[in-house]
């Protein structure tokens, strides 16, 4: 029991009381005598280990513990995925604060609203409700996903937010982790299902098609989500950017000239090629209508004015995750520059075009 207790980092009180509680029982007898942990009680030990760390009660882990109809595989699975939960809340919890610090280091004083989002979970938690105002479907664009569907009947749409760019004419199901997202839905759409692309509940080959638009930036392991989606439907068709410096970076004029603090969001992740080998797929260039119907970071290429809305900024993830200071210096040297006459002298040949390519890819697999 002390080299249990010592492995696990927890004391041999502890292992007694789960001995006496009937949680976790030592079955074998060592030839002196003694209590030892069989190779199954060290399973249970580490499953019970690890759902007390994540906070739950004694008795809710006796009963989860003791569900027959879960193995040590779907525990492992589960944990895993309270576990990503968990670390999404903390780097929500991380931004917000280093949010706050920077705000009061600039003398401004966050609203008791915002004091208190700090605990309302993740990134979609905060920016969610401001989604609905500019964020809708561009028919353009909806017409090329839909067109590489191609045939399919059943549907899955992952980070599926309120339900944009969901085929009206298919069978669609929609996953979603964000409460405050799947709340927006409109009554009437589709059947959404809490769960991350990273681990997607459904059986192998469920879907005819998988889709996601605009959401694979924010997941935490991209190429496992996109293995998920390939795991459950036969087809792929993703909507993302190519986040390469020649490929959207320094492609963009905001993030070029006016928010650097964009590069840093995108180090790490892995670069669009290698998404689409993940899955065996293709990347087709998306081009941005002048007049893009939805509010996405790029949507306003050439009415560079609408940067300068704060409605509009709120309905971006990015400009939560640069800070307030980022924030306001772009904003203010957009203005200046708008008003100055600078950014038309610098993005002269924009105005002439009527879709702009700004790395903007379709994933077809
Ligand atoms: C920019 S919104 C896009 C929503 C919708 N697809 C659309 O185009 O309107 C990104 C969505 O991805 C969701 N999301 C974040 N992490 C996710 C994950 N690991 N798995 C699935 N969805 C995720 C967010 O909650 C959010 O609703």
């Amino acid at each position: 029991m002390g080299r249990v207790a010592e492995l696990a980092g927890v004391s041999v009180r502890t292992l007694h009381h789960y001995d006496e509680i009937g949680l976790v029982r030592p079955s074998e007898r060592t030839a002196s005598g003694y209590r030892a942990y069989a190779a199954g009680d060290v399973e249970r030990l580490r499953e019970v280990l690890a759902y007390r760390r994540l906070g739950f009660g004694l008795r809710e882990i006796a009963a989860l513990v003791d569900d027959p109809a879960t193995d040590a595989v779907a525990h492992l699975h589960r944990l895993r995925g309270l576990l990503l939960d968990q670390r999404d809340r903390a780097g929500a919890m991380v931004t917000a604060i280093d949010n706050e610090l920077e705000a009061r280091a600039m003398g401004i004083r966050t609203s008791p609203e915002d004091q208190l989002k700090v605990f309302g979970a993740q990134l979609y938690e905060t920016i969610g409700s401001a989604y609905p105002a500019t964020r809708r479907t561009e028919p353009r664009i909806a017409a090329r996903v839909w067109e590489a569907l191609g045939d399919a009947r059943t549907v899955l749409n992952v980070g599926a937010g309120t339900g944009n760019y969901e085929p009206p004419d298919r069978e669609v199901t929609a996953v979603e982790p964000s409460a405050v997202m799947r709340a927006q839905r409109p009554a009437g759409a589709a059947p959404c299902v809490a769960a991350r692309a990273e681990r997607l509940p459904f059986a192998d080959q469920s879907f005819d098609a998988a889709m996601a638009f605009s959401t694979v930036h924010h997941w935490h392991d991209p190429i496992a989500g996109l293995r998920e989606m390939r795991r459950v439907a036969r087809r792929v068709v993703v909507f993302t950017h190519d986040a390469s410096a020649t490929g959207w970076l320094h492609r963009f004029w905001l993030s070029r000239d006016y928010l650097p603090e964009v590069a840093g969001l995108v180090t790490g992740r892995p670069p669009v090629e290698r998404l689409a080998d993940a899955v065996g797929g293709r990347l087709e260039p998306v081009l941005i209508p002048w007049d893009c119907a939805d509010g996405f970071f790029e949507a306003y290429w050439r009415r560079p004015e609408a940067y300068l809305e704060e409605e509009v900024r709120r309905a971006m993830s990015v400009w939560i995750r640069v800070g307030p200071q980022a924030e306001q210096r772009a904003v203010d040297r957009l203005r200046a520059d708008l008003s100055s006459g600078r950014w038309a002298e610098r993005n002269r040949e924009l105005l002439a075009l009527d879709a702009a390519e700004l790395g903007l890819r379709l994933l077809v697999a």
